[in-house]
């Protein structure tokens, strides 16, 4: 029998708000942690006074206004861009995000892979290989004489760049306040971006999707780079002006990009990036879902609201992440 919870009249439920994703998996994972939990799932929400805890990605605008006894809205990923884009967010709820070590893991993999397959040629050895073509490249600078720009340093920036000065690359990091982190040239704010960019021959994208870093890839952010330096987007598709990227590659100012997120996605099947020879598609993978790792800490944040505790991974709605 499921315990159920009542406050003033209503039970205490939490909504899986989150149209484009299978919520069962979701639910099975919460439920695994916590079997008493009264989970709904949007649109069968029930009686609307029962909502105290949203668990949403992408919910439609204006949904979160509905439930007047909304206390906390966790997203189920570690940006929250997706929730803070509704304009009618109701006010004086607290906001948590995802934060788990696997995901850290995961995006560090992602963004190795995609610098050393370009550092090393590896697409060009494809094409070779569809031609049977057996042709040595010459290994034109040792990794210790790119430079990779991490712009963003939160867990992820932090992380990938640790990883990439061990494996030999000299490694900038950008952010918007200062920064401190051992083996990494560090850079803040507008006024250190062009010194940032013009040290960049890899750049790699791991920002917060803000008013602020909207559009943050465009042409003037290119030309400032190395001539032939590569792009590496695994942030949101919105940092990136996808024509002035088009533009950049056209000119052989940028010799190649790899993305992993996009303006719309999917991305529609006739998008010019899908035959781009220089351009590596990943249908938004570089972290991927992961209910049962990161269900505990739903609960958690749960169980915290109720006690009007501090809650875990919680969003400065200033900032924006
Ligand atoms: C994925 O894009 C996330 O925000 O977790």
């Amino acid at each position: 029998m499921w315990r159920v919870e009542k406050k003033k009249g209503w039970m205490m439920a939490l909504v899986i708000v989150a149209p484009e994703l299978d919520p069962s998996p979701w639910t099975a994972a919460l439920q695994a942690v916590d079997p008493d939990l009264d989970i709904r799932v949007w649109p069968n929400h029930g009686d609307k006074r029962d909502i105290e805890f949203a668990i949403t990605w992408n919910h439609p605008a204006g949904e979160l206004l509905q439930y007047p006894n909304l206390r906390c809205i966790a997203s189920l990923g570690a940006g929250v861009d997706h929730l803070l884009r509704d304009r009618s967010l109701p006010k004086g709820i607290r906001v948590t995000r995802l934060v788990h070590p696997l995901q850290t893991l995961r995006m560090t993999q992602y963004v190795l892979m995609a610098v050393l397959n370009h550092h090393r040629s590896f697409e060009r050895y494809r094409e070779r290989q569809a031609e049977r073509r057996w042709s040595q490249e010459e290994i034109v600078t040792c990794s210790d004489e790119v430079n990779v720009g991490i712009m963003g340093l939160g867990n992820f920036g932090v992380d990938a760049a640790a990883k990439l000065t061990q494996i030999g690359f000299h490694v900038l990091g950008w952010s918007r306040t200062e920064k401190r982190i051992e083996r990494v040239q560090t850079f803040f704010g507008d006024d250190q971006l062009n010194a940032f960019l013009s040290q960049t021959d890899i750049l790699v994208c791991l920002l917060p999707l803000t008013p602020k870093t909207t559009d943050i890839l465009n042409r003037h952010t290119f030309e400032k780079l190395r001539p032939g330096a590569y792009v590496i987007n695994v942030a949101r598709g919105e940092h990136l002006v996808e024509e002035d990227l088009l533009d950049a590659l056209d000119r052989k100012h940028l010799s190649g990009a790899c993305l992993d997120v996009f303006r719309a996605e999917p991305l529609p099947p006739n998008h010019p990036f899908w035959h781009h020879p220089r351009i590596t598609v990943t249908p938004h993978i570089a972290v991927g879902d992961h209910p049962s790792l990161v269900a505990s800490q739903i609960v958690e944040n749960y169980q915290r609201m109720k006690a009007n505790k501090v809650l875990l991974n919680q969003v400065d709605l200033k900032k924006g992440y």
